[in-house]
């Protein structure tokens, strides 16, 4: 049995999702969350500076003395192999989870997937996806996205829905029956794509998919904490998210969510650049 938390990190609220189902899979936690709101959005910048970011990201939970990590985030999943790879604890990206969730959804193989302009630029979301599936994905940026829902736009919102509306076009037309959410954000605003592309089009959470492969992964290297209270969960943010931000989180949780400032020179300052 292992107390240390386990980090999970994203460029800003959308790697809750995966705090969601850890919290559901692993009762008895601690988990330790870090959003790099000062910075987001990542899913504009190029794969070396997204590299650079998430070293400054695992170095803080590193310090902190996480015995794990998930990378909940497709944007830093797909563009920072580099530090990702090099880590000296377990890190557990999205991508191959959700691929693999995706392989086993489809029933007519065809597959979608909506996420960041950096990680439909990497290619490597929909490699793996298309090794499991053998058929062509249908990969969509939607760049207008992630800002939106971190300001607090849900599902209801015009603007959001009419962005959501023209991204799902391609998708509609190649007559995928499941769609990848490859970025963490997506999955809290479903019920808008779902409205959109209609209920019999599968969605694969791919947050919510790394944290069920963490578990099961952690279970079988011993890696858990002892108990079955909720787990204790600390929410640090490089700049606090918007009211209406934190409505949504609140929401998604279902439970109280305070988020606490991490001042971006308590990053910046191990830095080595
Ligand atoms: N949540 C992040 C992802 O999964 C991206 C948001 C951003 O652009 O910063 O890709």
């Amino acid at each position: 049995m292992d107390p240390r938390p386990i980090g999970v990190f994203d460029s800003g609220i959308g790697g809750l999702m995966a705090v969601r189902m850890l919290r559901h899979l692993l009762p008895g936690g601690p988990i330790l969350y870090l959003g790099d709101t000062a910075r987001m959005p990542y899913g504009d910048r190029p794969a070396g500076e997204i590299d650079r970011l998430t070293g400054e990201l695992t170095g803080w939970l590193l310090r902190q003395n996480v015995k794990a990590l998930i990378a909940a985030c497709g944007t830093i999943s797909c563009n920072a192999g580099e530090t990702l790879q090099q880590l000296p604890v377990p890190c557990f990206d999205v991508v191959t989870a959700a691929a693999e969730a995706a392989a086993q959804a489809t029933r007519n193989g065809k597959v979608g997937l909506a996420a960041t302009s950096a990680t439909i630029r990497s290619g490597c979301f929909a490699e793996e996806i298309e090794r499991r599936t053998g058929q062509a994905v249908t990969a969509v940026p939607c760049p207008l996205l992630a800002p939106m829902i971190e300001h607090g736009a849900g599902p209801d919102d015009p603007a959001l829905a009419a962005a959501v509306a023209e991204y799902c076009q391609p998708l509609l037309q190649s007559g995928v029956d499941t769609v990848v959410l490859g970025c963490t954000h997506y999955p809290l605003i479903a019920e808008l794509f779902t409205r959109i592309l209609g209920p019999e089009v599968s969605l694969i959470d791919c947050a919510g998919e790394a944290a069920k492969a963490a578990a099961e992964a952690m279970k079988e290297q011993h890696l858990l904490a002892e108990g079955n209270d909720p787990a204790v969960t600390e929410y640090r943010f490089t700049a606090l998210p918007p009211q209406a931000a934190r409505q949504t989180a609140r929401r998604m949780l279902g439970e109280d969510f305070t988020p606490r400032l991490l001042p971006l020179e308590k990053l910046t300052a191990f830095s080595t650049e």
